[in-house]
C-alpha cells in the first residue's frame, strides 16, 4: 500500500491577554511539529515600527503604510521563536509597556487587520499550524479543524502575570494589573473589527485550575482525537 503522509491540521488558539494562549501554542505546536504562529506579535510588530517612525497611530494612511512596509518573520531558537521586523531581532523590543499600551488603535484599523490577516491566511493554508490570538477561529482560519477557546479568571490572570514579571525582578502592584487586564479585555471584546469571540465550534477551556502540562494534553488530546478520525476515514 502507498504511504500516505499524515494529515496535518490548523489549531486555532484564541482567548484574552494573559490565559495561556502562547505557552499552550508553543508546546503543542513542538509536541506535534507543527509551526507557531503568534498573531500577536505581528501586531505588536506594526506598533513597534509606527512609534519608530513617529507616525500619528490614528493617521490611517500613514499606519496602512506602515503596516505595508513591516516585513515580520518568525526563526525558531530551541524552544524560543525570535521575531523579526524588516530584518531586525524586535522579540523584546514588542513586548515593552510602551508597545502593549499603543496597540489599540492598530488592531482596531480594519485595514491593518486585513493586511495580517492575509498574510497569517498564507500561512495556514499550509496546514499544521497552532496559530494563536483573537480572531483565528471566527476570522483568520474559521475552517480550522481544531478551535479552542481559552479563558481563566481576570484574578488568576493577572496572578500569573504578577508572577512572570517578578521572576524578571519587576515589581507590580496586583491591582494595577487586574486593572491594566480589564482595560484590554474591553479593548479586545469592545473592537468593531474582529473583536475578541468564541466561534461557535470552538471548545471553551477555562484554565483557571489547570497547570500547563494539563491544557498542553487537553488539546493535543484533542487534536489525536480528529487525526485518528481523520486517518480512519481514509
Ligand atoms: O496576544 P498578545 O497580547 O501579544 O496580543 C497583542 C495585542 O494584539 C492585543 O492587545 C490584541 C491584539 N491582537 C489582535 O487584535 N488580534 C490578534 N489576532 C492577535 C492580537
Amino acid at each position: 500500500m502507498a504511504d500516505r503522509k499524515a494529515k496535518k491540521i490548523c489549531i486555532a488558539i484564541d482567548g484574552p491577554a494573559g490565559s495561556g494562549k502562547s505557552t499552550t501554542a508553543r508546546m503543542v505546536a513542538a509536541r506535534l511539529g507543527y509551526l507557531h504562529l503568534d498573531t500577536g506579535a505581528m501586531y505588536r510588530a506594526v506598533t513597534l515600527h509606527a512609534l519608530q517612525q513617529h507616525i500619528d497611530l490614528l493617521d490611517n494612511d500613514k499606519l496602512v503604510d506602515v503596516t505595508r512596509n513591516s516585513h515580520i518573520h518568525f526563526e525558531n531558537n530551541g524552544s524560543m521563536q525570535r521575531v523579526f521586523l524588516n530584518g531586525a531581532d524586535v522579540t523584546e523590543a514588542i513586548r515593552t509597556p510602551q508597545v502593549t499600551n499603543s496597540i489599540g488603535p492598530v488592531a482596531a484599523n480594519p485595514q491593518v487587520r486585513a493586511i495580517l490577516v492575509e498574510k497569517q491566511q498564507e500561512v495556514m493554508r499550509r496546514g499544521g499550524v497552532v496559530a494563536e490570538g483573537r480572531d483565528i477561529g471566527t476570522v483568520v482560519c474559521p475552517q480550522a479543524e481544531l478551535k479552542i477557546f481559552m479563558v481563566a479568571s481576570i484574578a488568576e490572570r493577572a496572578k500569573r502575570r504578577h508572577k512572570e514579571l517578578q521572576d524578571k525582578g519587576i515589581e507590580v502592584d496586583l491591582q494595577t494589573l487586574i486593572k491594566d487586564m480589564e482595560q484590554r479585555d474591553s479593548q479586545d471584546t469592545g473592537r468593531k473589527v474582529n473583536p475578541l469571540k468564541q466561534a461557535n465550534d470552538a471548545i471553551l477551556l477555562d484554565n483557571s485550575q489547570m497547570s500547563v502540562d494539563e491544557q498542553v494534553d487537553f488539546v493535543i488530546h484533542k487534536a489525536q482525537e480528529i487525526l485518528a478520525a481523520d486517518a480512519g476515514h481514509n
